[in-house]
């Protein structure tokens, strides 16, 4: 196949001769789709050993002792599976008060009452990682359903709450393999369930100029929008997405076809093949590089720097766009506004808290690995080991000390040293980074724990007495306001009034401004970038927790740079410029930041691969060294998703169940 992408390439995978290279790239097109040994589909076979039957039964079975190093999601799923097949499990975790890693939710402490809640209403909570699962994911969607945990709609896009019927169960979880063995299914139909309608009323606001969503639908507002960046020329009344998709398709078009208005992929054998030249050819360009260099509009020019800038802002692509292009590209199939999405009822914390009593016992918190050694003489012919020796449970050997304690004015870390047969490790590379390792691990497994880059990610969330933004008309901001001015007392009101108006761009204008949406993202080229609302009232409580400010790379370093208190201040303004002064009089005075790149338990948000870093090392990231394996959200294809901790954790779980 060749294409006019093919032509401006110096080297393609259609005209080069590099069967090492090609090689390499049809096994990473395997591992992104999932392609078994002998062409079977993988997820329908990790949902059959992790919803339905556990790992297989072996012949002559011998319970290994196993060490499973972070309890994150990873940890977790894999403590289980392992658990039940009857072996000796322990998973170690560093941190000393929480499992779940980037599974984390601000709320009430249920296991320690005395704990300050973390809002000033203490029914509400809100995720300071994970918040959003694809219907695309079947992994994590049958697990919760498996755990009788309660999933409901996250709304992307804000939806008209009287359509729709949602009530009764949720839709079974439905997966389609490619290599026809039949649908997976968990759960039982709901003929009557429907999504309610999305209206996407929230807000875009870009160069000061600021209209609804759905009003970037029409020639003439979609002029004005892309006139704020300068835009020019025949395509000014076009949005950001499509020419985004205008100048992507020619990518897809190489794995999959339009049929009847819909992408189908192409037959099994033109599919990977097609996935195969687009890594072979674009994985070692950024996505700025493949925009500037590749891409051509349909009346075949290139992008002009407004559009890419324009596009950048809209799509969520600026602050990465000096990354990988297969991150971006791929990652667009994932947060899309044609996205169905699920949460979890209660919080996404309750994912991995559902496994504490099966796991309790097995657990030690508190305990950092610090340096692993293991037990591979051919590794290393000279390397004498120290801990470890080819003695059964004593193959592996890790070391951790506890979380600092002060004593006597001196730093104090308990060691404690655990041993096993086999080693899981499931904590992100960015911490393994600061882990001795002896023997030294194979050339580009170290290459991918120096190397591999993970991207920032901050979540501002502020708390509101009140759900402003889904005040319907002028009447219940009136009567909003009169409550707060009635709660605060008027001299404190008319001071915060006094303040935020000032701020707001249209000062004068006294009228609130009426957003009247539930759920959805509103996106702005101020610092706070994506904003979100709750899409579900909480039970019992009038108020809500907005995540303020949603942003990754550079957008969010520029916030974790930031006092807390001036933090909150400013996401309080970039709120003020789109919603007005009178939203600023509901907030409670209670914030949350969620910076993971200052988390000392990840290191960073999740991998994020910068141009050339998916040929050069994932294969080898995923491969054990000699007893000891690895899982996690970096190990798989799908960064900064659930889904790919559980692909990789069934994996991990049946390579260490069926070793020797
Ligand atoms: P982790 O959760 O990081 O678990 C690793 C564990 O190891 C942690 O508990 C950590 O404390 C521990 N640890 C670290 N170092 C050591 C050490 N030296 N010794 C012992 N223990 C150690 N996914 C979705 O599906 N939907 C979303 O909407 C979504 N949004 C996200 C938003 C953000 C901001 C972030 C950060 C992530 C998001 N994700 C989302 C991704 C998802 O949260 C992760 O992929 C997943 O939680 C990672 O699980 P893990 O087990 O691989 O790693
Ligand atoms: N699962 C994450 C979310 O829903 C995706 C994060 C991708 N991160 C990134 N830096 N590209 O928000």
């Amino acid at each position: 196949m060749k294409d006019f992408l093919t032509e401006l390439l110096p080297k393609s995978y259609y005209t080069t001769k590099d069967p090492k290279g090609k090689a390499r790239a049809r096994k990473l097109a395997r591992e992104l789709l999932l392609v078994g040994k002998d062409n079977e589909d993988l997820i329908k076979k990790y949902l059959e050993i992790l919803i339905d039957n556990g790992l297989p039964k072996m012949k002559n079975f011998k319970p290994k002792k196993v060490l499973i190093v972070g309890a994150g999601i990873t940890g977790l799923v894999t403590g289980s599976l392992l658990k039940q097949a009857g072996h000796d499990v322990t998973i170690i975790e560093a941190n000393a008060n929480r499992i779940g890693g980037r599974i984390k939710t601000f709320h009430k402490n249920p296991f320690n009452p005395t704990e300050t809640p973390p809002f000033q209403d203490p029914k509400q909570y809100a995720e300071a990682g994970a918040m959003r699962l694809p219907d695309f994911h079947p992994l994590v969607l049958a697990l919760i359903d498996k755990h009788n945990l309660k999933r409901q709609l996250f709304y992307n896009v804000s939806v008209n709450p009287d359509t729709g019927n949602t009530s009764g169960h949720t839709p079974p979880v439905v997966y389609e393999p490619f290599d026809g063995s039949g649908a997976w299914k968990y759960g039982t139909d709901n003929p009557n369930w429907k999504a309610p309608e999305k209206v996407n009323n929230t807000w875009i606001r870009t160069n000061e100029i600021q209209m609804r969503k759905k009003d970037y639908n029409d020639p003439e507002h979609i002029e004005k929008l892309n006139k704020g960046f300068e835009m020019k020329g025949p395509d000014l009344r076009k949005t950001t997405s499509d020419l985004l998709n205008e100048v992507l398709d020619p990518v897809r078009d190489r794995y999959s076809d339009v049929i009847d208005g819909k992408r189908v992929n192409k037959p099994f054998e033109q599919w990977i093949e097609g996935w195969a030249s687009v890594i072979y050819d674009f994985d070692g360009f950024s996505m700025y590089g493949f925009l500037k260099k590749f891409a051509k509009k349909k009346n075949k020019k290139p992008l002009t720097d407004n559009e890419i800038e324009a596009i950048g802002t809209i799509e969520n692509l600026t602050s990465r766009l000096a990354l990988s292009f297969m991150h971006s590209f791929l990652g667009r199939a994932d947060i899309n506004p044609n996205v169905t999405y699920y949460e979890i009822e209660g919080g996404s914390w309750m994912l991995p808290y559902a496994f504490l009593p099966e796991l309790y016992n097995n657990i030690v918190m508190n305990r950092r690995m610090t340096h692993i050694e293991y037990y591979d003489p051919k590794r290393n012919p000279g390397y004498t080991h120290r801990f470890t020796s080819a003695k059964p449970g004593e193959k592996v050997s890790v070391r951790t000390l506890s979380e600092t304690k002060v004593s006597d004015g001196k730093y104090d870390h308990e060691e404690e040293i655990f041993k096993a047969d086999h080693c899981l490790i499931t904590i992100p590379f960015s911490s393994l980074r600061h882990v001795s390792v002896s023997p030294a691990f194979s050339y580009k497994k170290r290459r991918a724990i120096i190397e591999l880059h993970y991207d920032a990610a901050t979540k501002v969330l502020l708390e509101f007495n009140q759900r402003w933004w889904e005040f319907k008309n002028e009447a219940e901001w009136k009567n909003g306001l009169k409550e707060v001015k009635k709660a605060m007392g008027k001299e404190q009101y008319d001071e915060l009034k006094r303040i935020w108006m000032e701020r707001d761009p249209r000062r004068i204008n006294a009228k609130p401004i009426i957003s009247n949406y539930v759920g959805g993202g509103s996106v702005t080229d101020n610092p706070n970038r994506f904003i979100y609302v709750p899409s579900h009232k909480i039970p019992g409580s009038n108020g809500g927790v907005l995540l303020a400010s949603y942003s990754w790379s550079d957008d969010a370093r520029r916030w974790d740079s930031m006092e807390e208190h001036d933090r909150y201040l400013a996401a309080m303004r970039g709120l003020v410029d789109i919603h007005g002064w009178q939203a600023a009089m509901f907030y409670t005075g209670k914030g949350k930041t969620q910076s993971w790149t200052q988390s000392p338990y990840a290191f960073g948000e999740a991998a994020v691969f910068t141009p050339g870093q998916m040929t050069s090392f994932h294969l080898d990231i995923p491969t054990a060294e000699g007893p000891v394996h690895f899982a996690g959200e970096h190990v798989s294809l799908k960064h900064a998703w659930i889904e790919g901790c559980l692909e990789t954790g069934t994996r991990a779980a049946l390579e260490i169940h069926k070793a020797l």
